[in-house]
């Protein structure tokens, strides 16, 4: 498998940490260097699904095909208004797509995972052509009185089309069983059979616990992707981490004495976008051209569940 096209699409409205510390008691000085956020993008008058499209139709542009030449569309998101039917099937009729469509969620490890399948189906040459999508709306599940979360997250969607062809070497995924370090617990309806009315938790996270365990989780990755790779750490070109933290990624860093060079970053512009991070800043690179022809890329995210994913390509555009 290989990537042949990446697009993106971020809401027009920057949020910076002076304009949160209007209503919340936090500052621009605890924000940046807890987290390396500056400021992140948040929906206003847009809508999760047309950002969505944007993406794709970017992704498909780049690729050189239509929507009507996909073999199937994974879609990556975590929360948007609706719950049926799915953001992939929503996603599909706005790039006149016709072929399956399927939502996935693996919280902000969905690229990792999206890329995963793919290549399972590629391999098995069951799709030709495959939209790997993440559009994500954390904003919508913190409260925005809890200083705790809502200063982390921001909003955007990114997708890659990946088709057959020499790229991918090797991907890993995981999940392991801690749902008390991360949440988010949407009302449903009432019914007159249940007996406890779930009327929904904003997002709860333990930062202290989700720090450890993405470390840990992101060497493990890593670690385990040179091993089945036969590469070591510094051959490879670039580690694009998941957008969380700042301090995540350069302890990640310094753990595999690296150069800050390896990890690009955009946290500082966007903030936390769930699964949306790794695409985003896949497409940036991309598109600014830093990304050449035989370089060694690592992604590597981290998310509730507790989940995890890393992969390692040979990019091949740009040649
Ligand atoms: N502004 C000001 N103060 C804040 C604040 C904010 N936005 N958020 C928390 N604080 C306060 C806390 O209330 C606490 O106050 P106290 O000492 O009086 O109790 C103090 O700052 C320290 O909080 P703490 O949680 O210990 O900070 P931290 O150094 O662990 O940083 C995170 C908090 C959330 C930035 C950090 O733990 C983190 O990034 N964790 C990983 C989160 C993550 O990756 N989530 C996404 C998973 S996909």
């Amino acid at each position: 498998m290989k990537i042949i096209g990446t697009g993106s699409a971020l809401p027009s409205l920057a949020v910076t940490n002076e304009m949160l510390s209007v209503f919340l008691d936090t500052s621009d000085e605890w924000i940046h260097t807890r987290t390396g956020i500056f400021e992140r993008r948040i929906i206003s008058d847009e809508n999760l699904k047309d950002l969505a499209v944007e993406a794709a139709q970017k992704a498909l542009d780049e690729a050189g095909i239509s929507g009507s030449e996909l073999d199937y569309i994974i879609c990556s998101n975590v929360v948007n208004y609706y719950v049926t039917p799915s953001l992939s099937c929503l996603i599909a009729g706005g790039i006149q797509a016709v072929c399956p469509c399927v939502d996935l969620n693996a919280a902000c490890s969905g690229f990792l995972y999206g890329l995963d399948m793919a290549q399972a189906y590629i391999m098995t040459g069951k799709a030709k052509n495959i939209l790997v999508i993440c559009a994500e709306e954390p904003t919508r599940m913190c409260s925005w009185k809890d200083r705790n979360t809502c200063v982390l997250f921001g909003d955007g969607a990114a997708a890659a089309v990946v088709t057959q062809g020499e790229g991918f070497k090797a991907s890993w995924i995981t999940a392991a069983h801690r749902p008390e370090i991360l949440y988010y617990q949407r009302p449903l309806e009432d019914c007159p059979f249940v007996k406890y009315q779930q009327r929904g938790v904003p997002m709860y996270m333990n930062g202290k616990e989700v720090f450890k365990v993405a470390v840990t989780a992101s060497i493990q990755g890593i670690e385990h992707i040179l091993n089945q790779t036969g590469l070591t750490a510094d051959q490879v070109d670039y580690y694009i981490l998941h957008q969380a933290n700042m301090r995540i990624i350069d302890t990640v860093r310094n753990q595999l004495h690296l150069p800050a060079e390896k990890f690009p970053h955009n946290i500082e512009r966007l903030g936390n976008t769930s699964s949306a991070t790794i695409p985003i800043l896949l497409d940036e690179l991309n598109k600014s051209g830093k990304l050449k022809y035989g370089d060694t890329v690592v992604l590597s995210g981290f998310g509730a569940g507790f989940t995890a994913g890393t992969c390692l390509f040979t990019w091949t555009m740009n040649q």
